[in-house]
């Protein structure tokens, strides 16, 4: 059922109810007294059980917010999304300076934000081969792997706890499969992560276990594996969802899915993304869109995108966000950041870039028109999000 009907009649229903259930708001509801009428904005216009998020970088954003005088991107992140994930500020690097030091600054200011602008978090990522201390890759040099399931069980535990009923949706372990092109083709990274590598005997059961220690520090929280090239139907995709299965039949606590969504305007659309979420909500997953950006080849010697390449990025994100809001398990969309210079692809793909909604000035682009577009047909008859 399109999630337009569903969000319809789930608007009546919940009219209906004489006292609000405590506590309990759906995706992307405002809690009571929050106001934010603009109608021009993605999170007023999508639907209840829809978050629509933004990553961002902590420390260099958030670290000094103060709410009667907030930057123009602190109004912006605050006024258009109802979801935010920490782009650096909860991976190892950032949290574990030292093998015996948890340091939660950056990501304590940005889970304030968050509270300040009635928003939720994602968080990211408890699990994975990048973005590791220094002391992480020397010592997994020699561990065994019960040496690193106690680093790693306690990392969660302590993580997971630290901000416990305050992140719904938390990617428990992040690209974890090689690439087809990778030496070795689709298979579990037992090289490149330190932790997969020290149990590569058994991957799947510190898997098993890595969600379930997440599981018991906070029960609330949405658990995912999430992944780059992994939006439609193919070999990496066909690994997780045997990876989902054999999870859910270990009775791991895994709950969702997520598409990262890393897009080029270099390569094309896979239109199986769809079918690829309906499947692993077949299996009672949740799927989310968790890293939305679509990058554009520069022409030598342009400074900007041609209008081809801007309608076609418009068309990239708007196809992303519809096939989200075609499966009604589809529980958040995220953007990975805004604006342009905030953007990780110039320095990673030399030549590529404008690859976020919104310009330098924080003009929205004609991706984020259809976007906006898009939610406001989802929800038909509801008024801006109160
Ligand atoms: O923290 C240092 C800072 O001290 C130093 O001054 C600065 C100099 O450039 O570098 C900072 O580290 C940067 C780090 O982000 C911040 O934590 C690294 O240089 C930079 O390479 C790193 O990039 C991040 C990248 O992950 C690393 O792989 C991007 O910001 C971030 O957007 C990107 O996000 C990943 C997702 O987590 C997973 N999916 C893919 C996505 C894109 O790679």
């Amino acid at each position: 059922m399109r999630r337009s009907i569903r969000s319809l009649l789930v608007a009546t229903a919940t009219a209906a109810l004489v006292v609000p259930l405590c506590g309990v708001t759906a995706a992307n509801a405002s809690p009571p007294g929050f106001s934010n009428a603009d109608k021009d904005a993605l999170r007023n216009q999508a639907p209840a059980d829809l978050a629509i998020g933004s990553a961002v970088w902590g420390r260099q954003q958030l670290m000094s917010y103060d709410p009667k005088a907030p930057t123009e991107y602190q109004q912006v992140l605050g006024a258009q999304f109802s979801s935010l994930t920490p782009e650096n500020d909860m991976k190892w690097d950032a949290l574990r300076p030292a093998p015996d030091v948890y340091d939660f600054e950056s990501a304590d200011a940005l889970v304030a934000y968050a509270k300040a602008n009635h928003q939720e978090v994602r968080g990211h990522t408890l699990l994975w081969h990048s973005q590791n201390p220094a002391w992480v890759t020397e010592a997994s040099r020699t561990w065994t792997c019960d040496e690193a399931r106690t680093v790693l069980e306690d990392h969660i535990r302590t993580v997971v706890g630290h901000f416990k009923g305050e992140i719904y949706e938390w990617d428990v372990a992040n690209e974890i499969f090689q690439d087809t092109w990778d030496n070795g083709g689709v298979k579990l990274r037992t090289e490149a992560n330190p932790f997969l590598k020290a149990c590569a005997d058994d991957p799947v059961g510190l898997l098993a276990d890595a969600f379930q220690w997440a599981h018991e520090a906070d029960p609330e929280a949405v658990l995912f594996l999430n992944d780059y090239n992994a939006e439609g139907v193919n070999a990496k995709t066909d690994a997780y969802y045997a990876l989902s299965q054999e999870l859910l039949d270990r009775g791991a606590p895994l709950g969702g899915f997520g598409a990262q969504a890393h897009l080029s305007l270099q390569y094309g659309f896979d239109t199986s993304l769809q079918e690829n979420f309906e499947r692993f909500a077949a299996l009672g997953l949740k799927v989310a869109i968790t890293e939305a950006d679509v990058r554009i080849p520069l022409l030598e010697g342009e400074t900007g995108p041609t209008a081809e390449q801007v309608a076609t990025q418009s068309d990239r994100y708007d196809a992303l966000l519809e096939a989200c809001l075609n499966v009604d398990a589809c529980s958040s969309f995220t953007v990975w950041g805004f604006p342009d210079a905030n953007s990780w692809v110039p320095d990673v793909f030399p030549g590529e870039g404008w690859a976020t909604p919104f310009e330098d000035d924080f003009t929205p682009k004609p991706a984020f028109d259809a976007m906006l577009e898009s939610l406001t047909e989802a929800t038909p008859g509801t008024s801006p999000r109160r």
